[in-house]
């Protein structure tokens, strides 16, 4: 097994030690990177330390340890850090994690600003968050992109990387080529558009999904087993395009055979729910009850399967 020290390939600093920033901690971890671990509230990067430990023994013990490194090497790469200044000094990326909201982070990317040198590369991870609204002002706009994860990110690897328009092509470079170090599966986005590649993919089939329950054409258990034993099978190995591809004799034939009929579909479909009401009361807690204790029970099961998937997808030739 590789050990770490003088050799590791550089330094990153997380902003931010919650759930995502955690994450992202491990991965970059994993890759061998020196990881400084900062937040506003000391007690988040205490705590912090300590779940990571738990979970990264765990992962070790079970098997799903990403990396060439052990445990105990991964962790001794990431140290806890109470002041911005010395988090971003001397590293080669910041990966933003603090909440969603806009005026949070412009005021900190302003400090980041100040902070990073010609070099640093300022990554957002925000979930929605428009990069031209994010970056608009800061000296250093050529080096701050959005490098949006999917939770959980040590088990979903797809990262949008999102850039504000001013964003050089070598900040996108160096982290696409970052992420892939770190195990990640990154995609660009050659221009921001409101809610990514993914959620814009998300909230159509959801919108979708949510006419056809609040329709009564279909029970809500049933809905998401189209997708869970259907649809999603599919989709954690070809996307949608390929899905076309595939099924007919390339796309142009695809095309030829069924154009016709998905735009007599797509026709039906009806305006953009409310999302409230009977149906948002009734849609899922039958099946896992909206207490604290079963989602969470419920997460962790999903947690165990998505990481299941991804090893295999891993032993997969793509
Ligand atoms: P969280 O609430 O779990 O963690 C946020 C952390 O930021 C907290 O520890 C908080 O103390 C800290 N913080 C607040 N202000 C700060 C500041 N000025 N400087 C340093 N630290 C500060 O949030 P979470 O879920 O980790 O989300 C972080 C970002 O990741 C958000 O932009 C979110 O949209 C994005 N994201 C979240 C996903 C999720 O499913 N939770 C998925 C993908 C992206």
């Amino acid at each position: 097994m590789a050990s770490p020290g003088s050799s590791a390939p550089g330094r990153v600093a997380v902003v931010g030690s919650g759930l995502i920033g955690r994450s992202w901690a491990m991965l970059f971890a994993s890759g061998g990177f020196r990881v400084k671990l900062f937040d506003i509230e000391p007690r988040q990067v205490t705590d912090a330390l300590v779940s990571l430990r738990k979970e990264m023994k765990t992962l070790e013990l079970s098997g799903y340890l990403k990396g060439e490194l052990g445990a105990e090497e991964q962790l001794s790469l990431i140290s806890g850090c109470s002041d911005l200044r010395e988090a971003v000094e001397g590293a080669l990326h910041v990966q933003e994690c603090v909440p969603e909201n806009l005026e949070l982070k412009r005021k900190l990317f302003a400090q980041l600003d100040k902070i990073a040198d010609d070099h640093v590369v300022l990554s957002s991870s925000s979930s929605c968050l428009l990069p031209s609204k994010l970056f608009a002002g800061l000296a250093h706009v050529k080096q701050c992109l959005v490098a949006h994860p999917v939770n959980p990110p040590y088990y979903v690897p797809l990262v949008e990387l999102v850039p504000h328009p001013e964003t050089a092509p070598a900040t996108v470079d160096r982290t696409y080529a970052l992420m892939q170090r770190v195990g990640q599966s990154p995609v660009r986005l050659l221009r921001e558009v409101d809610g990514f590649a993914l959620n814009r993919l998300q909230y159509a089939v959801i919108a979708e999904a949510w006419r056809l329950v609040e329709e009564g054409v279909v029970s809500p258990g049933d809905l998401d087993l189209v997708m869970s034993d259907g649809l999603g099978l599919r989709y954690a190995f070809i996307g949608p395009l390929e899905t076309m591809h595939l099924n007919a004799e390339g796309m142009l034939s695809y095309c030829d055979r069924y154009s016709e009929g998905m735009k007599r579909v797509l026709k039906t479909f009806g305006p953009i729910p409310e999302f409230s009401g009977v149906t948002a009361e009734k849609a899922m807690c039958v099946k896992v009850p909206d207490d604290a204790e079963h989602l969470a029970a419920r997460r962790v099961w999903r947690d165990g399967c998505l990481m299941r998937l991804a090893q295999l997808k891993r032993q997969l030739p793509q």
